[in-house]
């Protein structure tokens, strides 16, 4: 323990800390999570629940992702001035109208698993156990907020010492414009449509350029459902043409995006400068991801959570790490056994089950992550590259570089790509080092010294840490996930503050 020998008595009297908190009853709406490493693959997708895999690939052999037409920016103006009178009448609906609606949404979606996954295979380019994941989240998101709905949307009377009628209402806004990612084109995409429609909102949906007919799909399941057509409108286009006439209409009432840190500043401009009120910004962005490991960590624990954090859906998360800080009196040791579960990953086609990394999402991104490999090849130490002997198209093989300080990290790169930085000295520096970054999703740190887990958890400037774990899949309902800093506006997706973001607070006062 050669980073923290004051804490060597303490640590070697305690027992170890990294089971989990005291389990408590699972909510209703939740899919289970096991994160036992058994019922795993080696980038940890779930095997159990496809453990019957007839279904699933007769749908992936079934599917057929139709062309889906792009909107004209006439259109735009068209379907927000539909969605502007549609306003009325859906935010009048009860509470528990909309929340029915959303609810029955996402059992729809439970009942057609295999067909989403099909298309998210096809489409996405997913790997069957993250598509798997995918349609449960966005299961989830579905069930959780209406459950939130019912229980945050409600009226409050506020009595006090005015001798009034005080009460306090929430109301949806106008139209929510929700602008949406290709790495989660079902669960982000969905989450954010339900927020907007179940607190009141209605909503004009743009999907990413790569990615749109998973949303398609969606948005035919939520109008199966029960969505008025004036509630919900899809706009399928380029982000430069139909993103941008989208936030700057005079409509708009409050933008939901998730993507790129650059396209959230773009947006955020843009409304500052829009004719019409000033509207709210929920943003979820990028990270530079880190996870600080001292010399106390257990070594296995930490290269499992290294594989799925870095390399488990190519990369492309934007909770994925990117740096990994290890304690130098521990880092030949880990990055020798980082090298050999390199070695043992299977990249290649992600229809298959035993299929750990599959490809990146198009042609950009592969010649844009294969840029940078080629660039840290010649500028950085390689530790360690996965082999495939596959000829699925867009491939990127996970690999892992050697930076010399935490600094060094200058962009993130959307792809299977892993920074080590080696540590010596004050940990509390190098926290200091990551929060400079600038970024604040994701941290894991990995240690048995409970106080130093929690001092550090204390300085870190990020929206979710993970302690001796991996840092990616967070949970609807028990890990509300976004970040601060260039990685967002903070508002925390699948948690019980997210839909508030979404309304208009309305004091009615009564000189009774
Ligand atoms: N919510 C996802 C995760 O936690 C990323 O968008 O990995």
């Amino acid at each position: 323990l050669a980073d923290n020998a004051v804490d060597v008595e303490r640590l070697l009297a305690s027992p170890m800390t990294t089971a989990r908190p005291p389990a408590f009853p699972m909510p209703a709406f939740l899919y289970p999570v096991d994160h036992g490493l058994q019922r795993r693959n080696s980038t940890g997708a779930d095997l159990a629940v496809i453990a019957d895999r007839a279904p699933l690939d007769a749908a992936v052999a079934a599917t057929v992702v139709p062309v889906i037409r792009e909107a004209t920016t006439e259109e735009v103006i068209t379907q927000m001035v539909r969605l502007d009178d549609g306003f009325a009448a859906w935010s009048e609906r009860p509470v528990a109208e909309r929340a029915a609606i959303i609810r029955r949404a996402g059992d729809m979606l439970d009942a057609r698993l295999a067909e989403f996954c099909g298309l998210l295979v096809k489409e996405a380019h997913k790997t069957l156990g993250d598509c798997v994941a995918e349609v449960r989240e966005a299961v989830d998101f579905c069930r959780y907020y209406a459950d939130q709905a019912q229980i945050r949307l409600q009226d409050q009377v506020l009595p006090g010492p005015t001798g009034e009628s005080n009460e306090l209402r929430m109301t949806g806004r106008g139209v929510f414009v929700c602008i949406s990612p290709w790495n989660f084109p079902l669960a982000i995409f969905a989450g954010q449509v339900v927020a907007a429609l179940v607190a009141g909102n209605t909503v004009a949906a743009k999907p990413a350029e790569q990615t749109p007919a998973v949303a398609a799909r969606m948005v035919e399941l939520l109008y199966e459902a029960g969505v008025p057509k004036d509630a919900l409108a899809l706009l399928h286009g380029p982000g430069e043409t139909i993103g941008a006439s989208l936030t700057a209409n005079l409509h708009c009432s409050g933008v939901c995006f998730t993507g790129s840190t650059q396209v959230a500043k773009i947006i955020q401009r843009t409304l500052a400068h829009k004719d019409g009120p000033i509207v709210p910004f929920i943003a979820e962005t990028g990270g530079l991801n880190a996870m600080i490991v001292d010399s106390s960590a257990l070594p296995e624990q930490v290269v499992d959570a290294v594989v799925q954090s870095a390399f488990r859906s190519a990369g492309q998360r934007c909770s994925a790490l990117r740096l990994l800080v290890v304690h130098g009196s521990i880092a030949d040791g880990v990055i020798e056994m980082v090298r050999g579960a390199l070695a043992e990953l299977n990249v290649g086609d992600p229809a298959r089950l035993s299929t750990d990394v599959g490809p990146v999402i198009d042609d950009e991104a592969h010649a844009n992550v294969s840029r940078n490999v080629a660039r840290l090849k010649k500028e950085a130490k390689l530790l360690g590259e996965a082999k495939t002997a596959s000829t699925f198209p867009r491939l990127v093989p996970p690999v892992a570089f050697e930076l010399g300080a935490i600094a060094d990290l200058k962009e993130e790169i959307f792809g299977p790509v892993l920074h080590v930085v080696r540590w010596n000295g004050d940990v509390d520096q190098v926290m200091h080092d990551i929060n400079e970054l600038g970024y604040g999703l994701t941290l894991g740190i990995q240690t048995r010294i409970d106080s130093r887990a929690q001092r550090l958890a204390k300085l870190a400037k990020v929206g979710n840490v993970y302690i001796n774990r991996n840092i990616i899949g967070a949970v609807v309902g028990v890990q509300p996930f976004g970040g601060e800093g260039l990685s967002g506006t903070g508002p925390k997706a699948g948690g019980p503050n997210y839909l508030l973001r979404f309304c208009a607070e309305q004091t009615l006062t009564i000189n009774t």
